[in-house]
């Protein structure tokens, strides 16, 4: 949890339009605490930003035989774009999350921080972010599903105030990418 220290965000010329346009950063995040002095820009993500995202989230170890990033990346951009965040610090792309919103329940995927900034709180920020871009469009609740074995994200998951549902995740693949 926090250690005594609350990053505050700050729209950028007031709440953002229902859609974000060019370069302008989608929070101005600035850090008042003792273990962080960069700021983390969260903008949604641009095809320029294509190369750096899958590099992270290989390095990140979100990138699996079944899923090819690019195809999702692709798959992404045609259903709600403006949930697909990314979070850079003087213009080096560090950390992603992709939201969904099917009507009925929002949907957290692909959450990723560069490991060299692990700790700093910028996992919480994108978090924040998302969330309030779900609230925005009706989301009523947010569900995620997290490897059991992977216990640190589920720390920080339960941090960030998730709880367990106790249901069994299904899943059933539709379309093969490789
Ligand atoms: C999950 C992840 C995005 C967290 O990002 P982060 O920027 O390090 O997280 P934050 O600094 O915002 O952490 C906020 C709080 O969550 C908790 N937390 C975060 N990582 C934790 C860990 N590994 N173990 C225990 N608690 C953790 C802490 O309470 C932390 O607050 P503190 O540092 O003041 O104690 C990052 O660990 C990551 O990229 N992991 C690899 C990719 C991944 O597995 N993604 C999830 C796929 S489901």
């Amino acid at each position: 949890m926090h250690r005594g220290w609350t990053p505050a965000l700050h729209p950028v010329g007031g709440p953002p339009p229902g859609r974000f346009r060019g370069e302008a950063p989608l929070f101005q995040v600035d850090f008042r605490n003792d273990r962080v002095n960069e700021d983390m820009n969260i903008r949604p993500f641009q095809e320029k930003d294509r190369l750096p995202v899958i590099d992270l989230w290989k390095e990140a170890g979100l990138v699996v035989p079944q899923n090819d990033p690019g195809k999702d990346i692709d798959r992404k951009m045609k259903v709600d774009p403006d949930l697909f965040l990314v979070g850079e610090i003087d213009g080096e792309l560090v950390a992603t999350v992709m939201g969904g919103y099917e009507g009925h329940r929002g949907w957290i995927n692909y959450l990723a921080v560069k490991p060299c900034h692990h700790r700093k709180g910028y996992g919480r920020l994108l978090m924040e972010s998302v969330e309030r871009l779900l609230k925005r469009k009706g989301c009523p609740k947010i569900n995620l599903q997290v490897r059991a074995t992977n216990s640190g994200v589920i720390e920080f998951y339960s941090a960030m105030g998730y709880g367990n549902d106790n249901v069994v995740g299904l899943g059933k693949r539709l379309m093969h990418d490789s």
